[in-house]
């Protein structure tokens, strides 16, 4: 018996090892541990063999039983794991991949123009700035070298808002340039800033509306000048529109730059040969700009002999409408939802 025993265990070892999952594993310890196994089965001739012989056996059978089953346990956790591992490997998920878009909620075109251009200036070092859209007349007019009386505020339908409680003017800022102001009141040079945001002019029609969006750059440092203001624009459009576009710039006014300029691009439906975008002229106006008048750097405590720089403004509308092909003003604000759709990212994309 002893050597039938002695041979149960290296059998069911050896079975145990060869054994490739739980299931097998099972089959095994059913087949010697169970009611019907090969050790109970020896077991049960423990009472014909000597008396003497009987406990040696009993102690033996209990030492193959506890080995059996450490060994069983054992192999059991490396199955279990492997098929662990195996079942993970199937049913992994991606979770770099995005994430689905949410079937409502999007952004608006003038907000995805905003965001694109905000991209592309502080790219290039201009990091945006704010300023509030209820102005006093210092801000909106004074400090940028617009008096009182001046005819240039007639440039701007300006609306106006009760006084303030110490009788000040209040205004709707009629432009970003007001921006300016604010941003180099607290700074000396070098100073870069672009300021994004709503603009208010008493105005509506089929190219105007009374709110609009405007974003306004500046740079004031040593040296600065007219040529590096071209590049500044050519390499902005460049980006905006993934195009190359020729530039042009046309003499123009405004107080508080001098010399001021309104800069032109090249058409982008018609290549110079005409179309009613640009009235067959080539050329689309974008954007005005010039040195930065020295009133308005004296304004803001800047010194003129040592300082110079560059300011530019543009229309976000405009922008939005020749990128993305939109040909009415007025649907950006109608919030029609098939306008939006069309023309709307949904998170991100
Ligand atoms: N503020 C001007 C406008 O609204 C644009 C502008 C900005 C012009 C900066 C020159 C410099 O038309």
């Amino acid at each position: 018996m002893r050597e039938q025993l002695e041979a149960l265990k290296v059998e069911s070892l050896t079975k145990l090892s060869a054994a490739s999952s739980v299931e097998e594993l099972e089959a095994v310890r059913v087949q010697t541990l169970g009611k019907k196994g090969d050790l109970t089965k020896i077991l049960r001739g423990l009472g014909k063999v000597d008396p003497k012989e009987r406990p040696k056996l009993g102690v033996l059978a209990n030492e193959i039983k506890v080995e059996f089953n450490q060994a069983l346990e054992a192999q059991q956790s490396v199955l279990k794991k492997s098929a662990m591992e195996a079942r993970l490997k199937e049913e992994q998920i991606d979770i770099t991949l995005p994430g689905r878009s949410p079937a409502i909620g999007s952004i608006h075109p003038i907000s995805r123009a905003l965001d694109e251009l905000t991209t592309i200036f502080t790219h290039m070092g201009f990091p945006p700035a704010t300023g509030p859209e209820v102005e006093n007349d210092w801000y909106n007019f004074g400090a940028l070298n617009i008096p009182a009386d001046h005819p240039a505020r007639e440039m701007h339908d300006t609306f106006y808002l009760p006084p303030a409680h110490d009788g000040g003017k209040r205004v709707l800022r009629t432009h970003t340039s007001s921006v300016q102001v604010h941003f180099m009141e607290n700074r000396q040079p070098p100073i870069r800033m672009i300021a994004p945001g709503k603009v208010f002019r008493c105005d509506s029609d089929i190219t105007h509306t009374p709110m609009f969006h405007q974003i306004e750059g500046v740079l004031v440092d040593e040296g600065v000048n007219f040529g590096q203001l071209k590049g500044l624009i050519e390499t902005f459009l460049h980006r905006f529109f993934e195009r190359e576009l020729p530039v042009r710039f046309r003499p123009s006014f405004f107080p508080f730059t001098e010399p001021s300029a309104e800069a032109d691009m090249g058409c982008i439906f018609c290549d110079a040969k005409g179309c009613r975008i640009c009235k067959n002229t080539g050329w689309i106006e974008i954007l005005g700009c010039g040195m930065i008048h020295p009133n308005v750097l004296k304004n803001v405590d800047i010194d003129t002999e040592k300082y110079s720089g560059f300011a530019f403004g543009m229309g976000v509308e405009r922008l939005a409408m020749l990128k993305y092909g939109i040909n009415d003003l007025r649907t950006f604000f109608e919030n029609d939802l098939r306008f939006l759709q069309r023309h709307a990212t949904v998170g991100g994309e």
